[in-house]
């Protein structure tokens, strides 16, 4: 029995199907007022999916965009060798055109073209079978990772402790465990008496329509507070340790994640409160020193209103909306991966620990 058979929330999957497999997610942008699955068997489609959010988190895309291949490389229709490895580079640079900050989706592409490349010699059908045996491992992978980093970062929790989250990290965010609610997940399953408070997360609320839901669904004590509440929170003494997840962290410690991050782990630090970054190997772009790390700017339109429902404001109005900022590794305490907790000096020791991906 595959780890995948084990989640209590499936946010996608690989199906066989007598007509051929296809891939099926939750579409969260509906989350928490309805639980819609989609399918496809075109990865056009998942692209699509991934750039409209209906999968999103760093973990989330890759493997999508990992099943996506797979799906390109079983409907390419061509038997061809060099044809085939033509459409998958096609497809990769369609996939990789979705979101530019989140690390994951370009290790994943890589990685997957890497195996078809190397099976290419051995012809169509070997090509097709590394890409899909290697998205199913990817996705695999994930969950594994996301429960040893559970382990790992659940020792930091004590008993008794309210940890604050920010946007979402947990199933819907990875392949169906969690980075930094992977921990809280992991500490509340060990019998700690913990509580939550969640950042709803402007513009696209993922804290309050994503978080809230996991957490209310495992039975873990939440309290939602908005984004403009983090001071007070801390400066009242309610917050005992923050953990969050990454989108992409650089060589030296520099971690990209959802716009507000920064303003969290400023807040953290001046109340000496501990900030947590929870990420699997694959967010670590090891190309990358500082700050350098590639932001994406999202519609105007997701800040003037409200999920697109409610306009907010004058339908003119100039608007900024970077989706992710980055922390400097002066205000990280900790960074939580699978291959062991990492803490500073992060240019040496991100490197020693996370070299052999
Ligand atoms: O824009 P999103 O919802 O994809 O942003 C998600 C985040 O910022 C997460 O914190 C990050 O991807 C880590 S998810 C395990």
């Amino acid at each position: 029995m595959s780890i995948l058979d084990k989640l209590k929330i499936k946010p996608m999957e690989w199906v066989e199907e007598k007509d051929g497999p296809r891939f099926r997610w939750l579409d969260t942008r509906l989350i928490p007022w309805e639980e819609v699955y989609r399918e496809t068997k075109d990865y056009e489609r998942v692209a699509q999916a991934i750039k409209d959010m209906e999968i999103r988190g760093a973990p989330a895309i890759g493997i999508a965009a990992a099943y996506g291949m797979a799906l390109a490389a079983v409907y390419s229709n061509t038997n061809d060798v060099n044809v085939l490895l033509q459409r998958l580079e096609r497809a990769r640079n369609v996939l990789a055109s979705t979101r530019p900050t989140a690390y994951n989706l370009f290790w994943a592409l890589d990685r997957v073209m890497r195996k078809a490349s190397q099976a290419s010699s051995r012809g169509v059908d070997a090509v097709i079978n590394s890409v899909v045996e290697e998205a199913k491992r990817i996705h695999e992978e994930d969950v594994k990772q996301n429960v040893e980093m559970g382990k790992l970062g659940a020792k930091l929790v004590e008993d008794g402790e309210t940890i604050l989250t920010h946007c979402n990290t947990g199933a819907l965010a990875t392949g169906g465990y969690g980075t930094a609610l992977g921990v809280i997940r992991a500490a509340f399953e060990e019998g700690k008496n913990i509580k939550v408070i969640a950042t709803e997360t402007r513009p696209l609320l993922q804290g309050a329509r994503l978080t809230v839901w996991e957490l209310v669904k495992e039975g873990i004590p939440a309290t939602l507070i908005t984004d403009n509440m983090v001071g007070y929170v801390m400066y009242k003494g309610l917050v005992h340790k923050v953990f969050v997840g990454a989108d992409r962290i650089s060589s030296d410690g520099f971690v990209a994640n959802k716009i507000g991050t920064y303003m969290i782990a400023t807040m953290a630090s001046k109340h000496r409160v501990p900030f947590y970054v929870v990420a699997p190997s694959s967010t670590f772009d090891l190309s990358i020193e500082g700050d350098n790390i590639p932001i994406e700017e999202r519609s105007p339109d997701e800040v003037r209103t409200v999920l697109g429902k409610v306009a907010i404001t004058v339908p003119s109005v100039n608007v900024l909306n970077p989706a992710f900022d980055i922390t400097p590794p002066s205000l990280v305490t900790a960074l939580v991966t699978e291959k062991g907790i990492i803490t500073p000096p992060y240019k040496e020791n991100i490197r020693r620990v996370i070299k052999e991906q």
